[in-house]
């Protein structure tokens, strides 16, 4: 089978289906209303994704509270959210109805901003800190995502991402760091109950066997404690962890998971591959695989760390161009059995129209993310992100940031 057959091939996801092999990855553009709401060019911006044919698409990280988050202009899903939700996610459909639309919830932890927010922690990390947070204050972050999936059910989307990933507030929970001696901490039957009870708690308050539920989980943070370490204070990479709560998180009603890495505010470059290493990029593929294996055959795996391969000239050596390309390499993956589909985060912004250009044999005119990481500065200054190489709008928003900060020194968000 050609790459193309591979790519545009439907894919099952618990009863529904995705009439692609590409998911969409979250990413935040920090454009949203004061008060967390999609503005116009929020809503516009998943319109296009869907438009270009989007099999799965997640929406960016959506914060169950106000109270902490880790963008000054983040989308927020409160009670308050539950009607301009449901116009939102209308729009998003009328766009393009076979595209599956999720939500991924995130609570931002110690990795909010005390700026504009209260910073909390279930255990201080050296550099973050943050407020500690009582079991009673943990029970209600949970019942505030059990609200939010409640919520996004009610808005219409096709289901949730429960963030397990980059150091956001799940990971800080499930990671050996979180060794204090209380509820959801110390040894790994503990850490794990959390996101057991969470997904035991929105399943039974959704109540909805149409309703997708799965997540995205860093195999490896990457430094001393973080997921996938085989001690709180070693960095040393031990799967036994993230492996044994793919299959829990299975028995209690996953439908799929998203294979990422890193802590991009401590280990960026195994989150989101730098284009002057791009052969880490195929160390996301090691961990699809062995999520893949620990998982049953119908559970669906998405591998990350894609947009680096672009149209093959990508710094890649050893390798013949024409099989190195994002397509040809993506649909490898798959044809090899390491995962069930492939997803795009920086690609994403630089053309949204991607999997519609190739279904159309419009191949030539796909924009190729440049992964010049511009779009991250945006991110980390805090201003509406977007591709800084392909539209105007976001390369002034850089040039004005530049002017008046000059160049981000260190990348981390
Ligand atoms: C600007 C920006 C925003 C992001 N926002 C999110 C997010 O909301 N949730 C998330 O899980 N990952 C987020 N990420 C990480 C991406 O989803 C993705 O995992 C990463 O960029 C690797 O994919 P890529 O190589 O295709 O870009 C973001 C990355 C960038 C550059
Ligand atoms: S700004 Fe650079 S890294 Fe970001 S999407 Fe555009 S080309 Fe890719």
């Amino acid at each position: 089978m050609g790459y193309k057959e591979t790519l545009l091939s439907p894919i099952k996801i618990g009863t529904r289906e995705a009439q692609n092999r590409f998911f969409i990855h979250a990413m935040e553009c920090n454009d949203e209303d004061e008060t967390g709401n999609p503005s116009e060019s929020t809503t516009e911006r998943y319109e296009n994704l869907a438009r270009g044919e989007a099999g799965f698409l997640c929406l960016e990280a959506i914060t169950v509270t106000r109270e902490s988050r880790a963008r000054d202009n983040q989308l927020t899903i409160m009670e308050s959210n539950r009607e301009p939700l449901k116009k939102f996610v209308a729009r998003v459909k009328a766009a393009n109805p076979k595209t599956l639309f999720i939500f991924q919830l995130t609570h931002s932890g110690e990795l909010s901003s005390d700026e504009f927010s209260r910073r909390v922690t279930v255990n201080p990390l050296y550099g973050y800190g943050g407020e500690l947070l009582s079991e009673g204050e943990v029970d209600k972050i949970m019942d505030d995502f059990v609200l939010a999936a409640q919520i996004a059910h009610d808005a219409g989307a096709d289901g949730i991402d429960m963030k397990l990933c980059h150091g956001y507030f799940g990971s800080q929970v499930l990671r050996p760091y979180n060794s204090r001696d209380w509820k959801y901490g110390g040894e790994w039957k503990r850490r794990r109950q959390f996101a057991f009870d969470l997904y035991e708690r929105i399943s039974k308050a959704v109540n909805d066997k149409d309703f997708l539920i799965g997540s995205k989980i860093s195999a490896w943070e990457g430094f001393p404690g973080g997921f996938g370490t085989d001690a709180p204070d070693s960095p040393v990479m031990d799967l036994t962890e993230p492996l044994d709560l793919l299959k829990g998180l299975e028995e209690r009603g996953a439908q799929f998971f998203i294979q990422s890495a890193g802590s991009p505010g401590i280990t960026i470059s195994l989150t989101q591959v730098d284009k002057h290493i791009p052969y880490y990029a195929y160390l996301n593929q090691y961990w699809a695989k062995e999520f893949k294996k620990a998982v049953r055959p119908e559970t669906v795996v998405i591998g990350s760390n894609f947009s680096v391969f672009r149209n093959g000239k990508n710094g890649l050596c050893a390798v013949d161009p024409k099989d190195a390309g994002l397509l040809p390499y993506g649909a490898k993956c798959i044809d090899d059995g390491l995962m069930d589909m492939v997803a795009l985060g920086r690609q994403s912004f630089a053309d949204p129209f991607l999997p519609k250009k190739l279904r159309e044999g419009n191949e030539a005119d796909i924009k190729w993310c440049t992964v010049c990481d511009n779009c991250l500065e945006l991110l980390i200054r805090q201003t509406p992100v977007g591709c800084c190489t392909f539209n105007r709008r976001f390369a002034q928003i850089l040039t004005e940031q530049r002017k008046l900060y000059g160049k981000l020194q260190e990348t981390h968000t």
